[in-house]
C-alpha cells in the first residue's frame, strides 16, 4: 500500500501534484471562483472586514503563507493565530469577522475549541479540512474540503500544500466578492494555481540530490532555516519537519531578524537552509538575502540554498544549491517546501528513525 515506497511520507510527498489538482478541481466555473461546499453567501463574503486564520502546526504555517496573498488580493487585515493561543486571549471578533479554521484531520482539539469560541462571538467560521464529516467542519458555518486524500505519515506533506491552495481559493473568493480584483485577474490567479501541480512535479526532481545531501547532514547537531516574505513560513515548516522527524534542534527565522539575535548562533559548520525569493519577482528581498548568506558564510556556516532555477547571483554563496522551478512569488511555498520535506524525512531515515511514526506524536491531536 506504500506503492513501492520505503515509507508513506515519501509516497505522500510524491502525490503532491495530484493532491493540489484535486484541491483545485471544480472551483472555477463560468469565469468565477466557487467555494461550493460552503454555506456562506456572496453577501456574507462581501461583509467580511477582518480575517483570522486559526490552526496548529503545519496548518498554522499554511495560514501564515495565506496572509500574504489575502492581504494583497483583498485589502483585508488578516491575523494568523495558533489555535491554542487564540481561544485563551480575548480576540476581537464580530459577525463581520471571517475565521478560517484550517485542519487536516478536522479533529484537532485546540482548533475545534477556537471554532467554538469564534462562533460564540458570532464570527462566521469557514473550515478548511481534509477529512470528510470531521468535527471541525460539522461545527463550522461552512467548509472547503482540500481533497488531498488520506494522509498516513504523521508529518503533514500533501495536506499542507493542499491547505495553502485552499486558503488561496478563499482569498480569491473574497477578492471576487469584494471587487478588489477584476474577474479577469481572478481568472489569471486561478490559472496560475492550476499550473502548480506540474511545477510541484518538477520540484520533485530535486529528490535524488536532496536525499544524498540528507545523508551527509545526518550527523548535524542543529539546523537553522531562514526565509523572508512567503519564504519565512516555509522556513518555519522546514524546521518543524526536521524537529518532528529527525529529532534535531531546528529553528526557522525571518531572515531580516538575523542581526537581531540569531546570527549569534552561527558557528563553523552549522548548516543553514536559506529559502530564496525570486531574483526577478522580489529583487530587493533577493539582494538582502544574498547579503545575509554572505554574512553567515563568512562566519563559517554551511549554506544550503533553495533557489529559483537559473539564480546565478546566489550560486557563489551556496555550498549546496537546490533549484526549484520559477513560479509567481505567492506560489513559491508550494515548490520550495518540497525539498525541505524530503530533507527532513531522509535525515530521519539516515538516523535510523521511523519516518511515518515519529516518537511522541499522534496524527490527530484530540486533547489540548
Ligand atoms: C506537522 C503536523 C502537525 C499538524 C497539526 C495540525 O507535520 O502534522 O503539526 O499540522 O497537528 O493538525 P491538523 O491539520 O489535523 O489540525
Amino acid at each position: 500500500e506504500k506503492g513501492g515506497h520505503e515509507y508513506f511520507m515519501l509516497k505522500e510527498i510524491e502525490e503532491q501534484p495530484d493532491a493540489l489538482a484535486n484541491t483545485l478541481r471544480g472551483h472555477f466555473r463560468s469565469g468565477r471562483v466557487v467555494l461550493d461546499e460552503q454555506r456562506l453567501s456572496e453577501q456574507d463574503l462581501r461583509d467580511v472586514d477582518k480575517v483570522f486564520v486559526v490552526a496548529c502546526g503545519s496548518a498554522y504555517h499554511s495560514g501564515l503563507v495565506a496572509k500574504y496573498a489575502i492581504e494583497h488580493w483583498c485589502r483585508l487585515p488578516v491575523e494568523v493565530e495558533l489555535a491554542s493561543e487564540f481561544r485563551y486571549r480575548d480576540p476581537v471578533l464580530d459577525r463581520d469577522t471571517l475565521v478560517v479554521a484550517v485542519s487536516q484531520s478536522g479533529e484537532t482539539a485546540d482548533t475545534l475549541e477556537a471554532v467554538r469560541h469564534a462562533r460564540e462571538q458570532k464570527a462566521r467560521v469557514l473550515a478548511v479540512c481534509n477529512t470528510n464529516g470531521a468535527q471541525i467542519p460539522r461545527e463550522s458555518d461552512a467548509v472547503l474540503y482540500t481533497h488531498a486524500g488520506p494522509e498516513i505519515g504523521v508529518a503533514s506533506t500533501k495536506a499542507f500544500l493542499a491547505q495553502i491552495a485552499a486558503n488561496y481559493l478563499v482569498g480569491l473568493a473574497l477578492a471576487q466578492a469584494r471587487g478588489t480584483k477584476y474577474p479577469d485577474e481572478v481568472a489569471r490567479e486561478f490559472a496560475e494555481l492550476e499550473a502548480m501541480p506540474s511545477a510541484v512535479h518538477k520540484a520533485l526532481s530535486t529528490m535524488e540530490y536532496v536525499r544524498e545531501l540528507a545523508r551527509r547532514m545526518a550527523d548535524s547537531k542543529a539546523v537553522l532555516f531562514l526565509g523572508r516574505h512567503v519564504g519565512f513560513p516555509v522556513a518555519l515548516e522546514g524546521a518543524l519537519k526536521l524537529k518532528e522527524l529527525a529529532y534535531m534542534h531546528a529553528e526557522g527565522f525571518a531572515a531580516g531578524e538575523l542581526k537581531h539575535g540569531p546570527i549569534a548562533l552561527i558557528e563553523q559548520g552549522l548548516p543553514v537552509v536559506v529559502v530564496m525569493p525570486s531574483p526577478k519577482g522580489r529583487a530587493v528581498l533577493h539582494a538582502k538575502l544574498v547579503s545575509n548568506i554572505s554574512e553567515i558564510q563568512a562566519r563559517g556556516a554551511r549554506t544550503i540554498v533553495v533557489a529559483e532555477e537559473g539564480d546565478e547571483r546566489v550560486r557563489p554563496f551556496a555550498d549546496e544549491l537546490i533549484e526549484v522551478p520559477a513560479v509567481p512569488t505567492l506560489l513559491q511555498p508550494l515548490v520550495s517546501t518540497v525539498p525541505l520535506q524530503v530533507l527532513a524525512a531522509e535525515i530521519a531515515k539516515s538516523r535510523g528513525y521511523d519516518v511515518d511514526k515519529p516518537r511522541n506524536l499522534a496524527k490527530s491531536v484530540t486533547v489540548e
